[in-house]
């Protein structure tokens, strides 16, 4: 008897229901934090509940938890239907599922507990930095597995991005780290002084160029001509656009240590290739957005669509506005403002979770045997609750940042500051109310999408099994 190939799908899915369920949990956490910000009480004197132990917690969940698990399923429902075969194994799969909710879960216990490494975006102790290091390993014998038997010749676009994000990410996490063990939870970096910082940075800016940018242009290159159904714009230029992103990025870290003891040099360096960066960014940006040529009717009755398009137009302004930043003259105003959270959350907000969102909403449906969500109205709601949120939040932070900046560099004619500091804490307080509100609406928004997946997954007792369509020339 001939048996039929089929996907394996059930990784997809159980790393897309991880998707929403990490996304309202580090939202909430975000919400919590960004109510601590405006009304400090609310840490109720408890230690594991203090904005230094919950900033972590919230980072390290919308990023590796929601945006991590987004980028797992995705990477996997891409790889194979654009390789036409099945991951290399079912097995290393689910430890790439279980182990990374075990990380989640460690990094949920450790982080309120107050033990850290101290380093942005990589705080998780050494233990749980091992944990890691198997599920990364395994991920990428998995993805790139699964491309080495593929039945199609030409390796897809996405591809590309997703596996130049999986090596970056490996090499990055191993790099920065390399620590010494004194104890089961304390170890110290290999690297001191402003080589550290330089290792950390070099780290924390790459993370945001391959996770939080590269998969996620991954899942541009899929999702969006699919929801469109319209070839990409320029099948070249995303090949350029690949190219000048990955070389260009990895030099650009040194920004984020302007006017430290980092030589000066290197501070120039990375403000060049800072700027340089903007030409391949806004090059994909354009070459998503014109998918849509010929189809933009499709935004007025597709609203997963609009979350992609509106993501891709955030992608463009936080890509922008960061090169902005990188010039030395400009990031003396806005280092240490909440003009930096403003460009943070809207690339965060606006592109990492709306495109995530476009793409849960695309093919959660096909992964459960229907054949679209539950209610198309509930993703319209959605996505102007959550778009009016990301425009509150982002809109407080800048007038918030440049304030602060202008306040904090004022002087009077005998050289005397004109502001105490605790004045722009005082003149900042309406914004950060501001920007809760706006946080408010995107979870909100995040609540109407769990109902929605919710009635949508529940009627399908019997999971539809994909089919691998047969070779060309069999
Ligand atoms: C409801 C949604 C969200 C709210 C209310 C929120 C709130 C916050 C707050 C209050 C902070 C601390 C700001 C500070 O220290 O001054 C923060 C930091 C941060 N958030 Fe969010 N956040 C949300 C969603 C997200 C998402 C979805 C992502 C990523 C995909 C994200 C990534 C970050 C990052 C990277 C930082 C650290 C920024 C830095 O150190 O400069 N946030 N967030
Ligand atoms: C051309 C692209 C980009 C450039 C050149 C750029 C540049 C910058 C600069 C100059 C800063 C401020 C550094 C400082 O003063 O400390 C910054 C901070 C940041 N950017 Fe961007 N940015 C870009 C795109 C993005 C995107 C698309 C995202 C998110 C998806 C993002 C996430 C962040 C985060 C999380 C930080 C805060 C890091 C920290 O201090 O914790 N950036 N970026």
């Amino acid at each position: 008897m001939q048996t039929v190939e089929t996907y394996n799908d059930k990784v997809v899915r159980q790393f897309t229901i991880a998707t929403v369920v990490w996304g309202v949990v580090g939202m909430l956490v975000g919400l919590f934090i960004a109510a601590q910000l405006a009304w400090p009480a609310l840490n109720f004197d408890i230690a594991w509940l203090s904005y230094g132990r919950l900033r972590p917690l919230h980072t390290n969940a919308v990023i590796f938890a929601f945006g991590g698990s987004g980028l797992f399923a995705t990477s996997y429902y891409v790889v194979q239907r654009t390789s036409h075969v099945r991951l290399f194994s079912d097995r290393l799969a689910a430890f790439t599922f279980w182990g990374w909710q075990a990380v989640i879960v460690a990094a949920a216990v450790t982080l309120p507990m107050g033990l850290t490494q101290s380093h942005e975006y990589a705080e998780l102790i050494w233990p749980i930095d091992i944990l890691i290091t198997l599920v990364w390993v395994a991920y990428a014998v998995v993805f790139f597995g699964t491309i080495a038997k593929r039945r199609v010749r030409h390796i897809f676009v996405a591809n590309w991005f997703f596996g130049a994000y999986i090596l970056t990410i490996a090499v990055l996490h191993i790099f920065n780290n390399l620590q010494v063990p004194v104890s089961w939870t304390e170890s110290y970096p290999v690297y001191s002084g402003a080589v550290d910082a330089m290792v950390q940075w070099w780290y924390g800016h790459n993370a945001v160029g391959f996770f939080l940018t590269a998969g996620f242009l991954g899942i541009m290159y899929y999702y969006v001509p699919k929801q469109a159904q319209r070839p990409i714009y320029s099948y070249r230029l995303s090949v350029v656009h690949f190219w000048a992103l990955i070389s260009i990025y990895m030099w650009a870290g040194p920004h984020h240590l302007h006017y430290t003891a980092l030589p000066d040099w290197a501070q120039s360096l990375g403000m060049v290739f800072s700027l340089i960066l903007l030409a391949p960014s806004w090059g994909g940006m354009i070459n998503g957005m014109m998918t849509l040529s010929g189809a933009w009717h499709k935004l007025r009755t597709d609203p997963i669509l609009k979350f992609m398009i509106v993501s891709l137009s955030f992608y463009g302004m936080s890509t922008f506005e960061g090169p902005m930043m990188s010039i030395k003259t400009v990031n003396a105003l806005s280092h240490y403002t909440d003009w930096t959270i403003g460009h943070v959350h809207s690339g965060a907000l606006g592109w990492v979770a709306f495109i995530t969102i476009g793409a849960v909403y695309s093919m959660l449906p096909k992964l459960f045997g229907r054949e679209r969500m539950h209610s198309v109205k509930a993703i319209d709601a959605h996505f102007w609750i959550a778009t009016i949120g990301i425009v509150l939040y982002i809109t407080a932070m800048w007038i918030a940042g440049v304030m602060q900046g202008l306040m904090w560099r004022a002087t009077n004619p005998d050289g005397t500051l004109t502001y105490t500091f605790i004045e722009s804490v005082r003149q900042t307080y309406p914004y950060y109310v501001t920007r809760f509100v706006g946080g408010l609406m995107f979870l909100s928004g995040m609540l109407i999408m769990v109902w929605n997946v919710w009635k949508t997954c529940l009627p399908a007792r019997d999971l539809p099994v994909a089919r691998i369509p047969a070779p060309a020339h069999a």
